[in-house]
């Protein structure tokens, strides 16, 4: 099959607009309530319209589905809930016609337990070589009724799990999500592998799933609160694995994002050295707060981190792991904090999608990458989820506190008046959609000039059609307190306010786009933002 639409030395990757989809809930092509990739194929147009450079993926691999296909079971097979490998290879390269490259997800930290080395292994019993494969050891206390040690989750609950004849195994998720040991070299000769089918096939990249948890430290010690360096996290030796991994990808032109939470900008900008990941997402910016001085500190630290390794920073507002941007915006506290989700927060959505507008003109004009979450330049909130339909393994192993990820994956309204809003043709969708979203359907959105939808069609094509706009400079422009005001080359403006009060724009020729009205007086309203030419 044709090689990723890319070379070697196209650089296509340090300003690309990146869409999400999640192939779940996206469009269901076939009518059974589940989203596939016969649905993503028939909408790559509204892809194609919306002016994305690439789209990523999650898991699309056979699973059982227990954590949303980041259980996977067979890397070179696609979950008949979605499709086959042809559908994948014939999406690769439908969107490639179409000017889109494809980024495929990788889960190396674990597999499903389903997936045949881990069958394997426990069949195989203690002390044999499949079970070399995970991390099985004997418990600890008198009979070994005590797991091996104390790590603490990923999700809240256990990271142990005893099997029949008493060894225990690790997971750092779900127990449906056992671990590879990453000291094995079958484990690496197999992810190279599994990365080579999918450059094969087309892909131009790949997205690691956990990438700072693959390597753990040798002795499985207990954890111990402020040492380092951390048993699991970001151990040194992971280095190694992203360095061949590198080798491989530069063959075929591919590039990689790292899914590599990490505080320290020093440790995390190791990932990005120049013969390791291409680019990580920004956690960072994801998870601050609506405020101008915070903001403007985490696209300072992002940049100067970035800098001396070289690599161009990604902007990211929201993914399927977080509360939508609308709701988090639209919140008293708009930061986002795994620990600190609960039911029941309010939020007022009218400010929340103002400042989403907002939001999506300052991201979408900084330098680097963005990301655009499906359903995000639909303006979607966080979906309520009844308890007895909701599916995330967070909200359960967290005792029903965490109310989960479910309310931020609901399959996407494309038809107002059509049943499930054009989801799919037949069954209802495996989440239930709000009662209230037609108002946000593709087809009501598509031809209102006031809509999210034509905010971010827009705002793609400027940033296409206008050179100064992604990778590059920026330098910051002084204002009033609570305004961000930064100037891009060829005399690119943006300015956000993010003050309660109404602020003057800076002399400008032109005003290119904007996330809402400007006020009688010309003034530049509060949470809103602008794109000017100098
Ligand atoms: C991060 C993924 O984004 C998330 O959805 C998943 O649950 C965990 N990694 C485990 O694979």
């Amino acid at each position: 099959m044709a090689a990723a639409p890319s070379s070697p030395l196209d650089n296509w990757w340090r300003d690309a607009v990146i869409y999400q989809v999640y192939p779940r809930s996206f469009a269901d092509g076939d009518g059974d309530g589940t989203g596939d990739l016969a649905g993503v194929r028939a909408h790559l147009p509204y892809l194609a319209e919306l002016g994305v450079n690439a789209v990523w993926f999650t898991p699309w691999y056979l699973s059982p589905l227990v954590d949303g296909g980041y259980d996977v079971a067979d890397y070179r097979t696609i979950d008949p809930a979605f499709g086959t490998l042809d559908d994948a290879e014939k999406l690769i390269s439908e969107a490639a016609e179409l000017g889109i490259r494809a980024i495929v997800d990788i889960v190396p930290n674990h597999v499903s337990d389903q997936h045949a080395w881990f069958r394997a292994a426990l069949a195989a019993g203690p002390g044999s070589p499949e079970r070399e494969l995970f991390h099985f050891r004997p418990g600890r206390g008198e009979n070994g009724e005590l797991p091996p040690n104390d790590w603490p989750s990923q999700f809240s609950g256990a990271t142990w799990t005893r099997v029949p004849d008493g060894e225990w195994y690790l997971h750092l998720f779900t127990p449906e999500q056992p671990d590879l040991n990453w000291a094995h070299p079958a484990v690496r000769r197999e992810h190279e592998d599994v990365l080579r089918f999918w450059f094969e096939r087309g892909v131009a990249g790949v997205r690691i799933d956990s990438a700072a948890l693959l390597a753990k430290h040798p002795d499985l010690p207990d954890f111990e609160e402020g040492v380092d360096p951390h048993p699991y996290i970001d151990q040194d030796e992971i280095h190694d694995i992203y360095r061949a991994w590198r080798a491989i990808a530069d063959e075929y032109g591919g590039v990689f994002v790292g899914e590599v939470w990490l505080p320290d900008s020093e440790r995390f900008a190791r990932y990005l050295r120049p013969d390791e990941l291409h680019t990580a997402f920004n956690f960072n910016f994801l998870a601050c707060p609506w405020e101008a001085d915070r903001l403007r500190g985490t696209i300072d630290d992002t940049l100067a981190e970035h800098a001396p390794v070289g690599a161009p920073a990604t902007w990211v507002l929201c993914n399927h792991d977080v509360t939508r941007t609308v709701t988090r915006y639209g919140r008293a506290d708009s930061g986002f904090d795994f620990a600190a989700k609960a039911f029941g927060t309010p939020a007022d959505l009218a400010l929340g999608t103002r400042r989403a507008r907002a939001a999506a003109l300052l991201t979408l004009a900084l330098p680097g990458s963005v990301y655009v979450y499906q359903g995000e330049e639909l303006g979607l909130p966080e979906g309520d989820i009844p308890l007895d339909r909701i599916q995330d393994p967070m909200h359960f192993r967290s005792g029903g506190r965490d109310p989960g990820r479910d309310g931020c994956r609901i399959p996407l309204p494309w038809a107002a008046e059509e049943s499930h809003y054009g989801f799919g043709p037949g069954a209802a969708p495996w989440l239930p959609q709000p009662a209230d979203w037609a108002r946000y359907a593709v087809d009501r959105q598509r031809t209102d000039p006031e809509s999210m939808l034509t905010l971010y069609r827009t705002a793609l094509r400027l940033r296409r059609t206008e050179p100064g706009f992604g990778d590059g400079p920026m330098t910051w422009l002084p204002t009033e307190e609570g305004v961000l005001a930064f100037a891009r080359t060829d005399g690119l403006l943006c300015v956000v306010n993010l003050s309660g009060r109404p602020a003057a724009l800076p002399p400008h020729e032109r005003l290119l786009l904007a996330s809402g009205s400007l006020d009688a007086q010309g003034q530049l309203p509060s949470d809103t933002a602008v794109w000017l030419r100098a």
